[in-house]
């Protein structure tokens, strides 16, 4: 496998073999194969955003490799220009050529958490237009002046760690994953989320040869263009992708039923008009009436998650909920990946 010195962007960016090679590796790492692979190695991560999960599980999985992974959290109004030749006359602090130099003279890998639309705040930010955010300038950025691999550690575009994460949580407990059907149902909550985590979601069950159904309201279609990759690398592996309105019909013997709530493409960024339509959209919870029509499915969800809102206390808290060991498999995920990408 080619991943020495390689940025971590899309999931999708690796062949099947590499993704598979990865999700090995990190359950190997599980059952007890870690070495000190990374020792004198440190991993920078810079955090635009708040972080539970991916803050912790790659701190710690620097650690466990021998490593050492530092925190950067970008606050106090810290910013950065990514436009070459911008006479920096306004706000910026920084341009993110010099940074993305200076931070690849100290560390091994860098890691980027930047996304506009995640923040702690009870209500959805303003952003911009879904063709500009598309651009994940910043992530992009770090990518292309970063003499050190760089990874993403959740765009407005992907989050392909979480992805990796997902795809050995569902090796894990279903062993052969092809032509077992996976179900992604959108859920409500009161907020408007980015589509990076379904999107990587998504592309991992593709790649693991499931039979993906995407259920959703109408309107709430994930973009063409990532679609489009989803079902070429779904048929690749040697599965299917398909779309239902109906939650209920696409769990009708589910292997694998996972949640997630996304903000509304077709009217992205005016989250008013969106919660006005999402008033009448508080049956899209994961309860126990819609597990009960599946294959006794696994339920996932990356979390943070609003319990009772997204899914029952009934369902989360049951014996079907794997979230814990999703969360953990970040982990294992995380240190095969950081293991693969950088130089010894
Ligand atoms: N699932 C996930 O990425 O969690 P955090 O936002 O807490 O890192």
């Amino acid at each position: 496998m080619k991943f020495k010195g390689k940025h971590f962007y899309n999931t999708a960016d690796l062949s099947q073999k590499e993704v598979n090679y990865l999700i090995d590796l990190a359950l190997a790492m599980k059952k007890g194969k870690v070495k000190k692979s990374l020792s004198g190695k440190s991993l920078a991560m810079l955090f635009f955003n708040p972080s539970l999960r991916t803050r912790l599980s790659f701190t710690i999985a620097m650690q466990k490799l021998g490593g050492l992974g530092v925190d950067f959290p970008i606050k106090d109004g810290y910013t950065f220009e990514c436009e070459l030749g911008k006479i920096m006359d306004k706000g910026t602090i920084e341009h993110i050529k010099d940074a993305a130099k200076v931070i690849s003279s100290y560390c091994n890998v860098i890691a980027v958490r930047a996304s506009d639309l995640i923040t702690s705040s009870s209500e959805s930010v303003k952003v911009q237009e879904w063709s500009e955010l598309k651009k994940d300038k910043t992530i992009k950025s770090f990518m292309e002046y970063a003499d050190v691999p760089v990874i993403n550690m959740e765009s407005n575009v992907y989050h392909p760690c979480q992805g990796l994460g997902d795809a050995v949580t569902i090796k894990e407990k279903l062993g052969k994953t092809k032509k077992k059907k996976y179900v992604m149902t959108w859920v409500s909550h009161p907020k408007s989320l980015p589509m990076a985590t379904p999107n990587s979601q998504i592309l991992s069950a593709c790649d693991l040869g499931m039979d993906v159904v995407i259920a959703h309201p109408e309107g709430w279609e994930l973009d063409t263009e990532i679609m489009k990759t989803m079902k070429q690398k779904a048929e690749e592996a040697g599965g299917s992708l398909s779309i239902s309105h109906s939650q209920k019909e696409a769990c009708q013997n589910a292997d694998v039923v996972c949640a997630k709530s996304w903000g509304a493409l077709k009217n992205y960024g005016n989250w008013d008009y969106e919660k006005k339509l999402k008033e009448n959209l508080n049956g899209w919870i994961v309860n126990k009436n819609l597990i009960d029509i599946t294959n006794n499915a696994i339920f996932m969800h990356c979390l943070p998650v609003r319990r009772n809102v997204e899914v029952t206390d009934e369902v989360i808290d049951s014996k079907n909920s794997v979230v814990i060991d999703e969360a953990e498999n970040r982990m294992w995920a995380q240190m095969a990946l950081l293991q693969s990408l950088i130089k010894s």
